[in-house]
């Protein structure tokens, strides 16, 4: 079986999660990592098979010329890595949510992998979990009856977790075509953040099988009191005429059905569960078209109008209708029209996270 050559930029956080997951698996070979950090290429490089090491993305793609190109940088940096990819010949690009910054981004870079007809996957890796596959299972098995409602709820804002919520209930939605969206937010404290978003958002999005989002993200969201570390307080599930089935990203799932009664399990989420996974799929992907990545670009970028939507009916008001036809910038939006009014937050704890909520 062939092995891909790959690289990866950015050896933060993620980058080295994804660097050690493809290092560990057999069907790839770490041929080059990147950072503007030299210091972290040296710590990373012994622990991945010391691979090529550089600091500008641009050249060492063209030398090693890839066929796969991951990236793990910030959310501003996203379109140029995504050129960079399709220009360097790989097959398959794996980035981090979220797709975008704005839809006029989303849209280009949307354009640049159909144009390159270059595969895409994005990291939504929390479902691998036992206990995100657990609820899948559940809805997936008919037991809810007919499902009407998805919902997810976190405490994390919505540049970081939004995406993941949209994501997680569009797969127990089967990927069914959102309608619509419209939502209302509060606190322009991350309005200033790197992950670039309101500091609470909450909206409901209409899909064409009749089911209905709900979705609750940042520091207005209820706690999920079964979960004590604040990151991982998100909610995620599937309501049905027969019952319902969730799942508690720090821990757990639980589903009361009229078959089944009450069911719960274990599972929380987990880096190093979750990586081996994801990457083994991109492997699977690229041997065999017909093994399309669960994570796949067009899955991600559904979301990602979703996320869009949300954000235009904030500024614009109204529900917005999806797909969307058109790209613009929708935090600069949010930037000129949100409110000096202050969040309210919902838990104490949220303070260290939401400074500005507290400020007199
Ligand atoms: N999927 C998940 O569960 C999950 C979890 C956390 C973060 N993320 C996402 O992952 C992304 C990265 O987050 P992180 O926590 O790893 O960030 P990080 O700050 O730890 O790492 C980013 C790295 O990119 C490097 N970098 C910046 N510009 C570069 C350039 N031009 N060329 C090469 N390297 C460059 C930085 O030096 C840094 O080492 C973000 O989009 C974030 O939202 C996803």
């Amino acid at each position: 079986m062939k092995t891909y050559s790959m690289m990866v930029v950015g050896m933060g956080k993620r980058g080295v999660h994804h660097a050690t997951a493809f290092n560990a698996n057999p069907r790839f070979k770490v041929a080059g990592i990147c950072d503007i950090d030299q210091a972290r290429l040296e710590a990373a490089a012994p622990k991945l098979g010391n691979p090529k090491i550089g600091t500008e993305a641009a050249a060492l793609a063209k030398e090693l010329k890839p066929d796969l190109f991951c990236f793990c940088t910030l959310p501003h940096l996203r379109l140029e890595f995504i050129k960079l990819g399709v220009q360097s010949g790989a097959k398959l690009i794996a980035f981090e949510k979220p797709v975008a910054m704005s839809s006029a981004e989303g849209l280009q870079i949307k354009q640049a992998l159909e144009q390159g007809r270059v595969k895409a996957v994005v990291s939504h890796q929390h479902r691998y979990g036992e206990h995100y596959k657990a609820v899948k299972a559940v809805v997936a098995s008919g037991a809810l009856g007919k499902v009407h409602t998805v919902y997810g709820t976190a405490t994390g804002w919505a540049a970081h977790m939004l995406s993941h919520l949209i994501d997680y209930t569009c797969w127990f939605n089967d990927y069914a075509e959102p309608e619509w969206a419209m939502a209302q937010a509060a606190g322009r404290g991350k309005l200033s953040d790197l992950h670039t978003s309101p500091d609470y958002i909450a909206g409901v999005v209409h899909f064409k099988n009749g089911v209905r989002g709900i979705y609750d993200c940042g520091a207005g969201a209820p706690d999920v009191p079964e979960v004590p570390y604040w990151w991982r307080k998100c909610r995620i599930g599937a309501q049905g005429s027969e019952g319902f089935a969730e799942v508690m990203t720090g821990g757990g799932w639980r589903a009361v059905t009229k078959s089944g009664g009450y069911q719960t399990g274990e599972g929380g989420m987990n880096y190093d569960y979750d990586m081996p996974p994801y990457v083994q799929q991109m492997a699977d992907w690229l041997d065999d078209e017909n093994k399309i990545h669960p994570c796949c670009f067009a899955n991600a970028y559904k979301g990602f109008e979703i996320m869009s939507a949300l954000y235009r009916s904030v500024a614009e008001g109204g529900q917005i209708p999806l797909p969307l036809t058109s790209g613009t910038d929708e935090i600069a939006s949010l930037k000129e029209k949100m409110p000096a009014k202050k969040v309210i937050l919902t838990l104490a704890e949220s303070a260290k996270e939401y400074p500005d909520a507290l400020k007199p």
